[in-house]
């Protein structure tokens, strides 16, 4: 689940070691045959960045593979891997350092194939500038289009289109003109702050380094100049305080830190903190870096925290400014750009990573979806097929701190990885809350879930009872609970007939109102845990989706699905409360099982068969698994 992409890792390392605050951070985004790898290459090789093997290993492949004749094929610079250069395309994100006399750059080079748009979002969400390349012989095309919507999706504010190949259109400015004319009527409503364009031939070193010659009626600057002279923005002191905690470190007894990035922000010894979501608060006694103590530290540096009170801080909370504090909350809107093959499916579980944290999530619904032809909002629909771009509502089982990814890219974005693959399957943005109490700060209690569950000599857990309307399911929890009492156990039943009676008075039985019902249920049942109690909850919840999604409320307590399996016949033979019989007379609409559906577990915890037991010996087989299993030691 915390696999983390290598080359990311080496990249943040990197930055960890040197002193990163002079750097700027370019994305390059262009087709296979814009050339790209060869404009990048040029930088390199010009500015004195390439070393002497490297140069000998470029002579030795610019001769096999050959494209280029005699000459240096500068792209074999970047296109690192032997399988990418005998197809011709760059696969992956690889970082370049390079540096002039006034800036030191890292260049996050990016295939521009279209199904790689996720390598794309992945180098991109640091970068202060990105460079589109366009072939001056094919202009802006979709992909022109597709990576400027995700820069500026990604909150890149500098855009530098560089016309590339002007070589092959004689050089000349009216293509030039007709391009820069071409992209402004699209870009003007991205809401990028600087866009530059430099007509180049990368090839023959026009305009990259030094003022091309030949296009004596281009007065800008070339691309270095350009790239050392662009006014950037000061960077992220200037906002509230956050550290993502990365891990917790704990080398002796004498000695907890917290350790993670500086995402945003400032602090100072003494500084009042809040740790996300638990809401305690504590001052800052110390700072740790790898270079030793310091009074105070800034955005990016990677360094120890140490509090002045004991306070349960785990990896992937958020450390932050008590008087400025992110948005808690467990439900978002946000932009999803989707990646991969498979298509996203609504409510289907994912795993939401953020910045160390990972948290189970589902998309809710789909506002709508852009057309990055036009820009257009188009209707949502249920699923969201690769490369797509949508704003969405994601529904997560934890309670996240985030900051709108327009504050801050660090706190605001995230990726959904694959449940089953752990594949990295789309990027996102998160905009706003879509809680309706978020500014509802999590009250911190001292008397927590364990202190109440040993008061009890128990550990809490959720027996959750799924079956058909009459299956056994009441009598078999009454059964159980007198079990559980009689041994010295503090339970509580949730049964569906009774709380439709008080809480749940205003549901019926449509699939949203059985829906709502579970919803708050589950809520119920996880809050009865926290009180320290064993829950027996019987619905016939005939949803799996809203099973699953009552385990995922229900977070860590063990949650176990009991399936009491009598067959519908059986459930209409008994017809113990004369519901089958009124149903088949048409006097009840929506009946689970005729004109409702009912979605067997697949993987219950527990199954029962009840046709030929009692159901003393039935509720027993339940006592027995929870024994076997220990979930009645304290
Ligand atoms: S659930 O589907 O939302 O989980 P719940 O368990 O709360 O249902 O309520 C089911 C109980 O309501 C049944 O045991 C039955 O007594 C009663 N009931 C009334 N109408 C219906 C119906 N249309 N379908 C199923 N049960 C119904």
């Amino acid at each position: 689940m915390d696999e983390v992409d290598d080359t990311s890792e080496k990249f943040d390392q990197f930055l960890h070691e040197q002193e990163n605050k002079g750097f700027m951070r370019l994305l390059t985004c262009g087709s296979v045959d814009d050339g790209k790898s060869t404009l990048i290459g040029r930088l390199l090789y010009d500015s004195k960045m390439v070393f002497e093997d490297q140069l000998s290993a470029l002579e030795r492949d610019s001769k096999k593979v050959g494209t280029t004749g005699e000459a240096l094929d500068l792209a074999l610079l970047v296109d690192g891997l032997a399988a990418e250069r005998e197809q011709g395309i760059t696969i992956d994100v690889a970082y370049r350092f390079f540096a002039t006399d006034q800036r030191k750059f890292i260049i996050a080079d990016t295939p521009g194939h279209e199904q790689y748009t996720r390598n794309m979002a992945t180098g991109a969400s640091t970068a202060d500038l990105a460079i589109i390349l366009i072939d001056a012989r094919r202009g802006v095309l979709t992909q022109t289009k597709r990576h400027s919507f995700i820069v500026s999706l990604l909150g890149i504010k500098h855009v530098v289109v560089a016309i590339n190949k002007m070589d092959l259109v004689d050089y000349s400015e009216e293509v030039y003109e007709e391009i820069q004319k071409a992209y402004l009527d699209f870009a003007e409503t991205l809401g990028f702050s600087t866009i530059g364009f430099i007509p180049m031939s990368a090839l023959n070193g026009d305009n990259v380094l030094n003022q091309s010659e030949t296009m004596g009626w281009y007065t800008g600057k070339p691309l270095m100049e350009y790239f050392n002279t662009l006014d950037i923005d000061a960077g992220d002191d200037t906002r509230p305080f956050r550290m993502p905690v990365q891990w917790v470190n704990r080398p002796n007894l004498n000695f907890r830190g917290y350790s993670g990035t500086i995402a945003s922000g400032t602090i100072k010894v003494g500084d009042e903190i809040v740790a996300l979501p638990s809401s305690r608060t504590s001052k800052v006694a110390k700072i740790v870096t790898f270079d030793g103590e310091f009074d105070s530290a800034h955005t990016e540096q990677a360094v120890t925290i140490t509090l002045e009170d004991e306070i349960d801080i785990s990896r992937g909370d958020v450390l932050a400014a008590v008087q400025n504090r992110p948005t808690v909350t467990n439900a978002v809107a946000a932009d999803l750009i989707w990646m991969d093959e498979q298509a996203m499916a609504l409510n289907h579980p994912y795993l939401i990573r953020l910045e160390n944290k990972t948290v189970p999530g589902r998309v809710t619904a789909i506002d709508y979806k852009v057309d990055i032809n036009n820009l257009q909002q188009l209707a949502g629909g249920d699923d969201l097929a690769l490369n797509e771009v949508a704003r969405v509502q994601l529904a997560l089982t934890d309670r996240i701190a985030f900051d709108p990814y327009e504050l801050s890219r660090s706190m605001g974005c995230f990726v959904v990885i694959d449940r089953m693959t752990n594949k990295t399957i789309a990027g996102g943005m998160i905009r706003a809350s879509l809680d309706t109490a978020s500014n509802v700060h999590w009250q911190a209690l001292d008397v927590d879930k364990q202190a109440r569950a040993s008061a009890k000599h128990q550990k809490p857990a959720v027996l959750w009872f799924t079956g058909f309307s009459g299956s056994g399911k009441s009598t078999i929890a009454n059964l159980v609970e007198k079990k559980l009492h009689a041994r010295g156990n503090h339970t509580y039943i949730l049964d569906g007939d009774n709380v439709r009676h008080g809480l749940n008075k205003d549901l019926g039985f449509t699939d949203e109102d059985r829906i709502e019902n579970i919803r708050r249920v589950s809520e119920v049942a996880n809050l009865m845990t926290d009180a320290g109690l064993i829950v027996l909850s019987c619905f016939i919840s005939p949803f799996r989706q809203e099973r699953q999604a009552a385990r995922e409320v229900c977070g860590e307590t063990p949650f176990i699905e009991v399936f009491v399996d009598t067959p519908f016949d059986t459930c209409e033979q008994r017809d113990p409360k004369g519901l089958y019989q009124k149903a088949r007379a048409g006097e009840i609409k929506n009946f689970t099982g005729m004109d409702s559906p009912y979605e067997p577990p697949e993987n219950p915890e527990v199954r029962l068969q009840t046709p030929g037991h009692t159901p003393e010996e039935v509720a027993d087989m339940v006592i027995r698994y929870l024994d076997d299993n220990g979930f009645l030691s304290p």
